[in-house]
């Protein structure tokens, strides 16, 4: 849980960073439509709710800063019982004034007239919301404890998902399984749709359809993690449908996992994102030529970007209140931002060989694979907050092989 403390902190933060004489402003996010007259589930904005942990629409925060003295003022929707009996129970002014502790409480419908009167007065800041991302780069203790219980609950799914019984069962059905125990352990959302890509539709990297029965010689490629208290996971792990994982797939399955195992060693802070990315694209690529996916010298291959066509994307990302965090990669001079200490990054590589793909050797046709861990740096190296969850093809084949222990799980 984050104390209303550190949210005060992180305002005083930012005030610092506000210049005199000028406000800045944040909304709420928007309720966005699904269909018709039905909203998608309502979520906070991240930068909005990192300043204040207040979850409701049509809420506004301000800042003003005077003769370097900063005020902070949250705007909420005034109680309403009509509205509360179709839309839940709002905190309103006097809870908020009680919970909250921003220098001013105020109702939503004073907002637009405050605005104007302050508008004509002060300048609006225009690096608000960069400043607020900038600051979302450092992870507090807090917070770093919420993302490892997210990774804690979607450990459960991930490891379930592997002794899931998945004869004549379709994509979605682990995803259903997946999901349910991500709500069943206590987090009200997936952080981002779930990808369960089995076989062939592994090789498409955002496939989320999870409509195909799976085949007993295919991998599931499973990028899935759950949110918690707003703060999200990040895991893919690829498995065998079977359980067993065949020849060809030990040997693609085993490059990438060196790989992984490669760069997350090389996380410490100072060290720049570019590096593990470059340091990535080097050893996959002599990994593929070894195994005669490409043919040629590497660095030739790599400058020429040969190895895009089987790893196209990049090594990790910032994670946090968004899956992919939204902290800026450069600074305001636009050097690379390198790592420290309390930064959480991805570290994801994969090989994405389409069936189609005549230029590999068959047997690694259709074959999709990433490793997915997130990375807390910390004051001399790193701390792989996912370790638990199991990756060596070893350990996957035994849990696969396990009956769940928790008779509840084995359900039709
Ligand atoms: N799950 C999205 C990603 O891995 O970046
Ligand atoms: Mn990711
Ligand atoms: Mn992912």
């Amino acid at each position: 849980m984050i104390k209303e403390e550190e949210y005060k902190k992180r305002r005083d933060i930012f005030s610092k960073k506000l210049k005199d004489n000028s406000i800045a402003i944040f909304s709420s996010a928007k309720p966005k439509i699904r269909s018709n007259d039905t909203e998608y589930p309502y979520r906070q904005d991240s930068n909005f709710y990192y300043l204040s942990g207040f979850k409701e629409d049509n809420s506004y925060i301000v800042f003003m800063k005077k003769d370097n003295i900063a005020q902070s003022f949250l705007f909420v929707q005034k109680k309403d019982a009509k509205d509360e009996l179709w839309n839940g129970k709002r905190v309103g002014k006097e809870e908020a004034k009680k919970r909250f502790l921003f220098d001013k409480i105020l109702v939503s419908k004073k907002f637009k007239k405050f605005k104007k009167k302050l508008k004509s007065v002060y300048e609006v800041d225009k690096d608000a919301s960069a400043n607020v991302s900038l600051m979302r780069l450092i992870k507090s203790k807090a917070e770093i404890n919420l993302i490892k219980k997210a990774i804690n609950i979607t450990e459960k799914a991930h490891h379930r998902a592997m002794n899931f019984d998945k004869i004549s069962k379709k994509e979605y059905q682990l995803q259903a399984e997946i999901e349910y125990l991500f709500k069943k352990n206590g987090s009200y959302s997936d952080a981002y749709s779930s990808i369960v890509a089995s076989g062939d539709s592994a090789n498409t990297l955002h496939y989320i359809e999870n409509n195909k029965l799976f085949k007993d010689e295919d991998l599931i490629l499973i990028d899935a993690g759950c949110e918690y208290q707003y703060y999200a996971s990040d895991i893919t792990r690829t498995i065998p449908v079977s359980g067993k994982f065949s020849q060809a797939q030990k040997e693609l399955y085993d490059l990438v996992l060196d790989v992984q195992k490669k760069i997350i060693k090389m996380i410490k802070p100072n060290i720049k994102r570019s590096t593990l990315q470059k340091k990535a694209e080097v050893l996959l690529t002599k990994g593929m030529i070894e195994k005669g996916i490409l043919r040629g010298e590497y660095k030739k291959l790599i400058k020429n970007h040969k190895h895009k066509r089987y790893y196209p994307h990049g090594i990790g990302h910032w994670m946090g209140l968004d899956v992919h965090d939204k902290a800026p990669y450069k600074d305001k001079n636009n050097k690379e931002i390198k790592l420290q200490k309390g930064m959480v990054l991805t570290i994801e590589p994969g090989l994405y060989i389409s069936k189609d793909d005549k230029d590999v050797p068959e047997k690694f046709r259709g074959i999709g694979i990433r490793i997915e861990d997130d990375i807390l740096v910390t004051k001399k190296s790193y701390k792989n907050l996912s370790s638990n969850i199991v990756k060596s093809i070893e350990d996957i084949e035994v849990i696969s092989s396990q009956l769940p222990k928790n008779l509840e799980f084995i359900r039709g």
